[in-house]
């Protein structure tokens, strides 16, 4: 495994292996890096002759307010974790590399941005398609990984690749889970153990969403005032948003366009300091069958 952190040492690497006709994965992250991290290079490596690790806190996509000096690293783990999961290069840049200087080119993805995580972290999807986009110039990678817990990430960037017709696939992966639940996440290490067990709510919610749809009649806005009441029962919760609107496109869930969608059920509360985010995603079938339940029947009566 070759760990390089500039970005001429990057492009070499990636050229020995191109010139070999190798295809090449990418997966970027943030550091400090878990089972979730594990399963998109676990992924990767199925799919890529070169797999690829970027691991860089993006300033541009932290508020002035936010948690980028506290984020948590941990380079030798995440080294370990590289090597364990078959990694070839491993990238691993300060700050000063990526952004020489402040980066006057913006990269704005309209209408999905301004809401959901968007709306309550202005500027912040800005960022990650800046140094997305950055890092796939830097590497040229056939696929990317990205996992669905940022499931509006994964629509933002698969838009800006189709938008500007970027030669890369966009592979989302599944959401990696705790046994109990909660959604694998580099800042649950900062929950206290009664955060963690309230925390819980959202697996549960999320888990119900489709039967709590049907109970509702297939609307959107019960489910929404059903999952807020239960989260709600926790003490240590302090909701940013619950939301339930199409997915990818993050229409509200009524309508047209609704009815030929999936739809996203996406969470995100507050426990002490620490913001989590989760998701469902309601596919076409368990969205028909919350819509020919018997309240719903009765209300078109
Ligand atoms: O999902 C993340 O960890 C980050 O937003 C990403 C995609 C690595 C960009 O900094």
């Amino acid at each position: 495994m070759q760990v390089v952190t500039e970005i001429a040492e990057l492009k070499k690497a990636v050229a020995a292996h191109r010139v070999q006709g190798h295809s090449v994965g990418l997966v970027p992250t943030m550091g400090y890096l878990h089972a979730g991290h594990a399963s998109l290079l676990a992924q990767a490596r199925k799919e890529s002759d070169a797999v690829v690790l970027s691991v860089f806190v993006n300033p541009t996509q932290f508020g002035p307010n936010e948690d980028l000096d506290r984020y948590p690293r941990n380079k030798e783990g995440d080294l370990q974790l590289a090597e364990a999961n078959g990694v070839d290069i491993v990238f691993l840049p300060e700050a000063s590399e990526m952004y020489p200087r402040p980066s006057a080119t913006r990269i704005s993805v309209g209408g999905i941005t301004d809401k959901l995580c968007g709306a309550s972290r202005p500027g912040h999807f800005d960022g990650v398609a800046l140094v997305v986009s950055k890092l796939f110039h830097l590497v040229g990678p056939d696929r990317a990984y990205f996992g669905m817990k940022d499931a509006q990430q994964v629509a933002v960037i698969s838009r800006m690749v189709e938008d500007l017709n970027l030669p890369v696939e966009i592979v989302p992966c599944p959401i990696v889970r705790a046994e109990d639940g909660l959604a694998l996440s580099s800042r649950n290490v900062y929950l206290s153990a009664d955060e963690r067990a309230q925390a819980l709510v959202l697996s549960e919610t999320l888990r119900r969403a489709p039967e709590w749809l049907a109970e509702a009649g297939g609307d959107a806005e019960g489910l929404k005032a059903r999952i807020r009441a239960r989260i709600g029962e926790m003490p240590l919760a302090d909701i940013d948003y619950v939301e339930v609107l199409t997915y990818p496109g993050l229409a509200p869930a009524f309508g047209a366009e609704a009815a030929e969608s999936a739809w996203i059920v996406a969470l995100a509360v507050r426990f002490g300091k620490t913001r989590l985010i989760d998701n469902r995603l309601l596919t076409r079938q368990e969205i028909a069958e919350a819509l020919a339940s018997p309240l719903q029947a009765a209300k078109g009566e």
